[in-house]
């Protein structure tokens, strides 16, 4: 096993990851630490890293204009249906504008108006546009934009392509992370007084997700396994405008820049779900019609579905989102991706040809419970020594019970700066000795006896599971087909801790990842179900057709996972 030494060990290379390194090294800096260390761990080169699928944009005020923050606020805490925390909100809203400048003082290149200012755009759920944006593709310059200035900065040392298996917490503290390095085929610890998990979601696990297939959960079921608590896992967001098969996302700024979602019978359909009252074509109004929150289209979806509205596929119903009104310059423009995606993965041309959509897994809402600036808490809510976690796989309190789109780029650059600063204090932990070592063999010596042994075919687990989510833990959920999903996964658990790793290679094992992967997704799942049997209410995210009303006490789910393996939940009222 290859040991090793970093100030900070930062675990993703998505924005959320980036963000957290290069304020780590600005901190360091600014000590004088001129010899710092700042590992950063991916499983994939950082530009593969799903940021890159961001579409919309990052939701800031900005300056000057009829905006303000306490409208953000409010819309963000509206749209978090009792779950958002006041102080966690007013963290990211008031330290949005000025993190999207800075990125664009890193290069960020934001769309403007024509008079210089950027340009913001309607999205779902918020009461004025705020939405910055690079056209579509606001993802993939945004996490370009932070790799490369990652790239000016020495003290940044990557670990690209290594698999984290687990952290190393010794006596309640955070000492490292170890992991395998898949092109040298050994395994490495990383010793540190301070670990920044930035790992995202795990809407991968549903079969119809927006999501890439590297969105697993991965840090989230570390974190389980080292003893702590998930909150929420129940909140999964489906969005709304999705390509039917493959879950290829249709960003909602479709619908911000005047797209229109029509049934079978070419009717807006929307207002008779509660969104009306009906809004002139192309010319959209705030939380209204196809602008309503997300997680209110996918239950009009779902009802219209339901009453024979949509149009059948051998991939379900969809609808049609249409955008021909908007004309082919402005879709140029403002839209080149979805043109692209629909072309290329619907075989239609917007410009002339509403494009097929229906629902899909996007985000998840729950994760490892935080501060507002990233610090990772306990059980009884204290502070973990030397552990922080930003972006999705974190609940900081953010988004509730149902995020607004476009609320979560924008943190994954506040928190993770915040949780890197916080992780290069002086406070953040204290220097690991080689006692950490034991521990990080035994995590090692564990995962690496999965290779070449079981019975199990992991792709027929990896089917069942996405199959029985889709199925069972969608837009709409009830006891019934909870219970049913809570036996099949108790049923693939059983099967998993047989799985087969055919492949016995030291280098490059994606058979052997991806098992691990799984592993992590079935943990979640089982939270998440778990969780949703329990909240006997409909909130955001978590409609139960059995149980329609709103509590009137609003409490978090709070996921364990036992030594036996078993997932637990508790449920915290809100601090008075
Ligand atoms: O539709 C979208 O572009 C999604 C944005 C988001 O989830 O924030």
């Amino acid at each position: 096993m290859r040991i090793e030494h970093a100030d900070v060990v930062v675990v993703g290379g998505g924005a959320a990851g980036l963000s957290a390194a290069l304020a780590a090294v600005e901190t360091f800096a600014a000590a004088g630490r001129d010899d710092a260390v700042v590992a950063l761990v991916s499983k994939v080169y950082p530009m593969r890293s799903h940021t890159v699928a961001a579409e919309g944009g990052a939701a800031g005020v900005v300056p000057g204009g009829a905006d303000s923050a306490e409208a953000h606020v409010a819309d963000t805490l509206r749209g978090g249906a009792g779950l958002s925390h006041d102080d966690a909100v007013r963290f990211v809203v008031d330290r949005a504008p000025a993190e999207l400048a800075r990125l664009e003082r890193l290069g960020m290149p934001w769309s403007r108006t024509d008079d210089g200012r950027p340009a913001v755009r309607r999205f779902g759920g918020m009461t004025h546009p705020r939405t910055w944006f690079a056209a579509d593709k606001t993802g993939f310059h945004l996490l370009h934009t932070l790799f490369q200035t990652s790239l000016r900065e020495p003290a940044i040392r990557r670990y690209d392509e290594h698999v984290v298996l687990d952290l190393l917490v010794v006596d309640g503290a955070c000492r490292g992370v170890v992991g395998y390095d898949q092109h040298h085929g050994e395994t490495v610890t990383v010793l540190a007084p301070a670990v920044v998990l930035a790992t995202g979601g795990y809407a991968r696990a549903w079969g119809t997700s927006t999501n890439a297939s590297i969105v697993t959960g991965d840090g989230l079921s570390m974190v389980l396994r080292a003893g702590l608590p998930l909150r929420d896992l129940e909140m999964v967001q489906v969005h709304p405008t999705c390509l039917p098969g493959s879950g290829i996302l249709i960003t909602e700024a479709a619908r911000g820049e005047g797209g229109v979602l029509l049934d079978a019978a070419g009717e807006r359909y929307l207002a008779d779900y509660g969104l009306g009252p009906v809004t002139p074509v192309g010319a959209p109004e705030p939380r209204r019609m196809e602008l309503g929150p997300r997680d209110q289209l996918s239950q009009a979806f779902w009802h219209a579905d339901r009453a024979g509205r949509t149009i059948p596929t051998r991939d379900g119903g969809v609808v049609h989102l249409d955008l021909r009104h908007l004309g082919k310059a402005a879709i140029d423009e403002r839209l080149p991706l979805v043109a692209g995606l629909a072309r290329r993965y619907a075989g239609v041309d917007p410009v002339t040809t509403p494009i097929p959509v229906r629902p899909a897994a996007h985000y998840t809402m729950g994760g490892i419970v935080t501060t507002p600036q990233g610090r990772v808490l306990d059980a009884r809510g204290a502070e973990v020594p030397g552990l922080f976690a930003a972006g999705e796989c974190a609940s900081t309190g953010l988004h509730g019970a149902n995020r607004l789109g476009s609320n979560s780029l924008v943190e994954t650059l506040v928190t993770g700066r915040a949780a890197g600063e916080l992780a290069a204090a002086p406070s953040a932990g204290a220097f690991p000795d080689r006692a950490a070592l034991d521990p990080a063999r035994a995590a090692a010596d564990r995962w690496l006896a999965m290779r070449g042994r079981g019975t199990e075919p992991p792709a027929a687990i990896r089917r069942e599971l996405g199959a029985v989510l889709d199925a069972e833990v969608g837009i709409f959920r009830d006891a019934t087909g909870l219970a049913r999903a809570q036996a099949t996964l108790d049923e693939l658990n059983a099967r998993y801790q047989e799985v087969r790793v055919a492949d016995t290679a030291a280098v490059l094992n994606t058979d052997w990842a991806q098992a691990i992967e799984l592993g992590a997704m079935l943990d979640l799942a089982r939270g998440a179900v778990a969780a949703a049997i329990g909240r006997t209410e409909s909130r955001g995210a978590h409609q139960r057709l059995d149980h329609p009303q709103t509590d009137d006490v609003a409490r978090h789910s709070l996921a364990a996972r036992g030594d036996d393996g078993a997932i637990t939940i508790t449920w915290q009222e809100p601090e008075p």
